[in-house]
């Protein structure tokens, strides 16, 4: 979630996700999981979000059961393999040379097969969720976007975005991603408040980095409950 929204803040990206999803959604007060099967553009954001950042990006540990050959290499009885999803996302053998580069539309019409990318893991370690996962994924990121704006906060350009990676097991983002929230509102009175403990939740927002702005007289008083808790 973290690595997507940091990729989906560039302006172009947010522009056209943001008017997909509230083109789909307009004038309903939520939006419903049967919406998301109407907005392709989310589900290549979030496709190419776990291309660049395979979360786990030496997938578990293998060992091998049966000596055999790889690439010319012996592969000896026992041996531990590490395989390198997070090199297998950006091979500029298969992404070309902007293999570093988000950019969904790459995705459109892609044929790939299984081995392209492989951010869930392969055959039988390969992750149970990896459905579920993203459908949730995609199903966040289209809430978080049709009931919010975002902003990097303090006037930073986007090109001074720190995407610098940590971690061994998992990658994860260096400096914390700190973004300014704005509330859309567009229809009336919306009870925010189960939307921003997903902010504060799982894109790792803290009180001190975001500002809800907000339009009292709309949404009505803060004692709603739907501002920072
Ligand atoms: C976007 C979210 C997720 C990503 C990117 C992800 C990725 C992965 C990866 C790369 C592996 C290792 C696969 C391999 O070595 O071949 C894995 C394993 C696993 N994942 Fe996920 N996962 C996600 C969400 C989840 C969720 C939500 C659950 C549970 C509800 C889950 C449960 C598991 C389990 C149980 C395994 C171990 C499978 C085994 O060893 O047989 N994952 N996941």
């Amino acid at each position: 979630m973290v690595w997507t929204m940091s990729e989906i803040i560039k302006p172009r990206v947010m522009q056209k996700l943001q008017e997909e999803i509230r083109r789909r959604v307009k004038g309903k007060a939520s939006v419903e999981e049967s919406d998301i099967a109407q907005m392709p553009y989310v589900k290549l954001v979030v496709k190419e979000a776990l291309r660049l950042h395979s979360t786990v990006p030496f997938l578990l540990t293998r060992e091998c059961v049966k000596q055999c050959q790889i690439g010319g290499y012996d592969i000896y009885l026992g041996t531990r393999v590490l395989i390198n999803a997070w090199g297998i996302g950006r091979d500029p053998k298969v992404w070309t040379e902007t293999a570093f580069v988000f950019n969904p539309e790459r995705l459109e019409n892609a044929e790939l097969d299984r081995s392209e990318m492989i951010p869930f893991g392969g055959v039988r370690r390969a992750c149970p969720a990896s459905s579920v996962a993203t459908q949730v994924v995609e199903f966040t990121i289209a809430n978080l976007f049709y009931f919010f704006d975002w902003q990097l906060s303090s006037g930073m350009k986007n090109q001074e975005l720190d995407m610098e990676e940590v971690g061994s097991l998992i990658v994860v983002r260096k400096t914390p991603l700190c973004l300014r929230v704005i509330a859309f509102v567009q229809h009336g009175v919306v009870d925010y408040l189960p939307l921003w403990i997903i902010c504060q939740r799982y894109v790792g927002l803290e009180k001190e980095d975001a500002i809800v702005d907000y339009l009292p007289e709309i949404c009505g008083p803060r004692e709603r409950g739907w501002s920072i808790p």
